[in-house]
């Protein structure tokens, strides 16, 4: 099944407050997450309740790095007119979407998502046989159908989470998108499309639902995307009576693989928090220095007049990410006749990651400086989100039998 077209263009994704953001995150997600403002309506957030789940022994992290997540977005240049930001825990609408699809998700389908046991493994000093971390993922499918977000941008390791996210949403169709008529309603939103067009759709519908003709499920899908006058609901009727489901509730998400960043750490593995070798996104000029100096290079190059191999050196994966042709011919040819010095080839790389932090920092301090600003956005950002959660989540309760008020 595909996600209800009116909503392919809202996007959704959430970061965990676990920490400051460096420049791998900067150069992956945050500079995607930059483009994607622009283009979708863009619904970003900080995964608090997501950071408990791992952090229940020490939750002192957790506040200031929310603060800290929001400045460094802000800084960064995502734009709270174009994205809606906001804090997890305060849309509590999230919580109750967590409980009901908990009612409908087999313990199997949570004990058997990769991250659960890769994770459990991975931190071994935490004790994650908790009935949070199991749904930590669940919690997260939570997330993205609150918003029926059609797009979901992650990295690699999330993807068995999108998924997750789209079988929760199809069990869920199934089992309460059968409402009281819905042969009836779904025959009335067809005329609304028009003679030709109903004709067309009842074809399609019938060749695949008699034939298994995947072509016909396509084209059909293609026609309701481009009619414009039927409402919402009526377009969602008919994608879930093309496929011979129920009315569409929760559209199922797609994920946006999130590119790998290409900025390596001071060790020339990944940049990453657990390897220790980050440079922070508006770390101090001081330490970026110290960092840079010391950072390792050839071995072979002992003293200054021993020749070297920029391929076996870190600071050159560096040069090739941030140096123009001219600086790396210089450090190839210097390197390999110990004509520069390893400081000298250095100060280029230590300039041109102090220009890109420069305006990020400086835009962070002003942000920094005034925490009302900050938590104004985020009260907006909670308000928006929370209007179209509610909505979401009174369907829900009407579909599960809950409008009992
Ligand atoms: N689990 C995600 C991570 O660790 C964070 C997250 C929580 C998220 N909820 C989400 C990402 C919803 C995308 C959509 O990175
Ligand atoms: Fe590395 Fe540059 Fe030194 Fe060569 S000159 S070893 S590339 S730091």
């Amino acid at each position: 099944m595909t996600p209800a077209p009116s909503h392919h263009q809202r996007v959704l994704s959430g970061m965990r407050p676990t920490g400051k953001l460096h420049l791998g995150h900067y150069h992956g997600v945050l500079k995607n997450w930059l483009e994607l403002q622009h283009e979708y309506e863009c619904y970003f957030f900080v995964a608090d309740w997501h950071a408990l789940t791992t952090h229940y022994e020490s939750p002192e992290v957790i506040p200031q790095s929310v603060w800290d997540l929001v400045i460094d977005w802000l800084a960064a240049g995502i734009n709270p007119g174009s994205a809606t930001l906001f804090i997890q825990s305060r849309v509590p609408e999230h919580a109750e979407l967590h409980l009901l699809l908990s009612m409908i998700t087999p313990l199997g389908w949570l004990e058997r998502v990769p991250t659960f046991k890769d994770q459990q493994e991975k931190l071994k000093e935490k004790d994650l046989s908790t009935y949070g971390f199991l749904g930590y993922p669940l919690l997260q499918s939570a997330d993205i159908l609150i918003y029926k977000a059609g797009l979901v941008p992650v990295g690699e390791d999330q993807l068995s989470h999108v998924e997750l996210t789209r079988e929760v949403a199809r069990r869920f169709n199934h089992l309460y998108g059968r409402e009281p008529g819905f042969e009836e309603k779904a025959q009335a939103a067809m005329k609304k499309m028009g003679r030709k067009n109903a004709k067309l759709y009842q074809e399609l519908r019938r060749r695949y639902q008699e034939q298994g003709d995947v072509e016909a499920l396509e084209t059909g899908r293609a026609l309701l995307e481009n009619q414009h006058n039927i409402s919402v609901g009526d377009r969602e009727r008919l994608f879930g009576y093309l496929e011979g489901g129920g009315r569409i509730i929760l559209p199922e998400p797609q994920p946006l693989l999130t590119k790998a960043s290409k900025v390596p750490g001071l060790d020339g593995q990944k940049m990453s928090k657990s390897y220790g070798n980050t440079i922070g996104l508006r770390e101090a000029p001081e330490t970026v220095e110290k960092k840079i100096k010391t950072m390792p290079t050839d071995p072979a190059r002992v003293r200054r007049t021993d020749p070297g191999d920029p391929a076996k050196c870190p600071v050159w994966s560096f040069h090739e990410m941030y140096s123009k042709p001219e600086v790396m011919d210089w450090v190839q040819e210097g390197c390999r006749t110990a004509g520069i010095g390893c400081l000298d080839c250095k100060q280029h790389v230590l300039d041109a990651v102090l220009a890109e932090q420069a305006p990020i920092r400086q835009r962070a301090e002003e942000y920094a400086s005034d925490p009302k600003l900050v938590r104004n956005i985020i009260t907006e950002g909670c308000e928006a989100a929370r209007d179209v959660a509610r909505d979401t989540l009174d369907e829900v309760r009407q579909a599960m039998g809950l409008a009992y008020r």
